[in-house]
């Protein structure tokens, strides 16, 4: 393949193609655009970052704040023969379709993501358990089903008014993940919007 031309399309609007994980190509502008929206320079805090596919999004955009990213990164997350609800049928691959090991899921991360980004600081463990000591969060970015309904009121309840709880939506042993979001948003008494074409999903703390 000609190298300027693997070059161009390996980077699609800055961010790296390479990185595996749920965010299609497509979503990478509504993703930008909803993140010009959080409010400048506010801790944020991402709970299931995986290989960073998103993080690299966040920290580009919001390049002014700290951002804690959460994850267990355990080892099945790289094991394609393990089916833990949401990874693709066919294996665990990157957009390109590159399969990966056992345990790359942690190491892409840390060297994909902690050695490009300042701004980012990762966390292993489990949300809302090892949530970090944050007064105020400007976003709360959750990009994943296992979490009990408290658990996402713990990030919500540090959100700023005008801060912004995302993510994007995916199916999980059939289940909707936004029908799950949608039942929180109810407690709180807010709603959810779903930008047209995408699978992304945010709210506004009033
Ligand atoms: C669907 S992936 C996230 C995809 C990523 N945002 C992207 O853009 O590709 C979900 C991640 O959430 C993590 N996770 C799920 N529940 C968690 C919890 N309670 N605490 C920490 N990490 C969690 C999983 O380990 C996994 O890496």
């Amino acid at each position: 393949m000609n190298k300027s031309l693997f070059l161009q399309e390996r980077f699609v609007a800055g961010v790296d193609t390479f990185i595996p994980g749920i965010l299609y190509t497509y979503e990478i502008e509504p993703l930008k655009s909803l993140l010009t929206q959080v409010p400048l320079g506010l801790d944020i805090l991402e709970v299931g970052p995986f290989c960073g596919r998103s993080t690299q999004i966040i920290a580009q955009v919001c390049g002014q704040s700290q951002i804690y990213s959460i994850d267990e990164w355990p080892e099945y997350l790289g094991n394609y023969r393990k089916d833990n609800g949401w990874i693709p049928d066919g294996g665990l691959r990157n957009l390109w379709g590159m399969r990966f090991r056992p345990s790359d899921v942690e190491h892409i991360f840390n060297r994909e993501i902690l050695k490009k980004y300042p701004n980012v600081r990762a966390i292993k463990g489990t949300f809302p358990n090892s949530m970090p000591e944050i007064e105020s969060l400007g976003l709360f970015y959750t990009d994943n089903t296992l979490l009990e309904q408290e658990s996402y009121l713990a990030g919500w309840d540090k959100l700023v008014s005008g801060g912004i709880w995302a993510g994007s939506r995916f199916y999980y042993k059939g289940t909707k993940l936004i029908d799950r979001i949608r039942k929180v948003a109810q407690r709180l008494n807010v709603s959810i919007i779903c930008p047209p074409g995408t699978t992304l999903w945010y709210t506004v703390k009033p």
